[in-house]
């Protein structure tokens, strides 16, 4: 699975690709992973509160309501466990991601200047 993963995120974040172990150790240190062929969330529980860690979806395969649909059932997952808020970073000038959110319920709360190599993070929230 984590093999799979890999070559997905990199045809995801191909400046940034992450290794299949990568993943195994996001696994390991409490993460949630759900994938497809296409597409692929890593969220975070800790109490009441969650975080997105990544979200992706094959380039082919965007803009046809797949990353909303795994919003949909990662965040009732994170209900169900009793979570609260959703928190997440995106980078200012990712148009794609910060509409994708903007359009699922998440609320600019925030900003960490220059976080992602001199460009500023946008910090979204959603309660649920
Ligand atoms: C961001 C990303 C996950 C969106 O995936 P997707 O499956 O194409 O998104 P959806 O089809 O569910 O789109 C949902 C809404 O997001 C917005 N949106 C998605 N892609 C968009 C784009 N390229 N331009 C403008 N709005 C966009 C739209 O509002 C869209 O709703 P609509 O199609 O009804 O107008 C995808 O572009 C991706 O993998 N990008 C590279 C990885 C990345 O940047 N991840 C986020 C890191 S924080």
């Amino acid at each position: 699975m984590y093999d799979e993963l890999e070559n997905l995120h990199k045809a995801c974040f191909p400046k940034k690709p992450w290794s299949a172990s990568d993943f195994a150790d996001l696994k390991k240190s409490g993460c949630d992973i759900i994938a497809s062929q296409n597409g692929f969330v890593v969220w975070r529980v800790v109490a009441d509160e969650a975080e997105i860690i990544t979200i992706g979806v094959h380039p082919d395969a965007r803009k046809s309501g797949i990353a909303s649909a795994m919003l949909a059932i990662i965040e009732n997952d994170i209900k169900k466990r009793g979570g609260k808020k959703i928190f997440l970073e995106v980078a200012e000038n990712n148009e794609p991601a910060r509409k994708l959110y903007e359009a699922n319920g998440y609320k600019k709360i925030g900003i960490r200047p220059k976080y992602y190599d001199g460009i500023d993070a946008i910090l979204m929230e959603k309660a649920l």
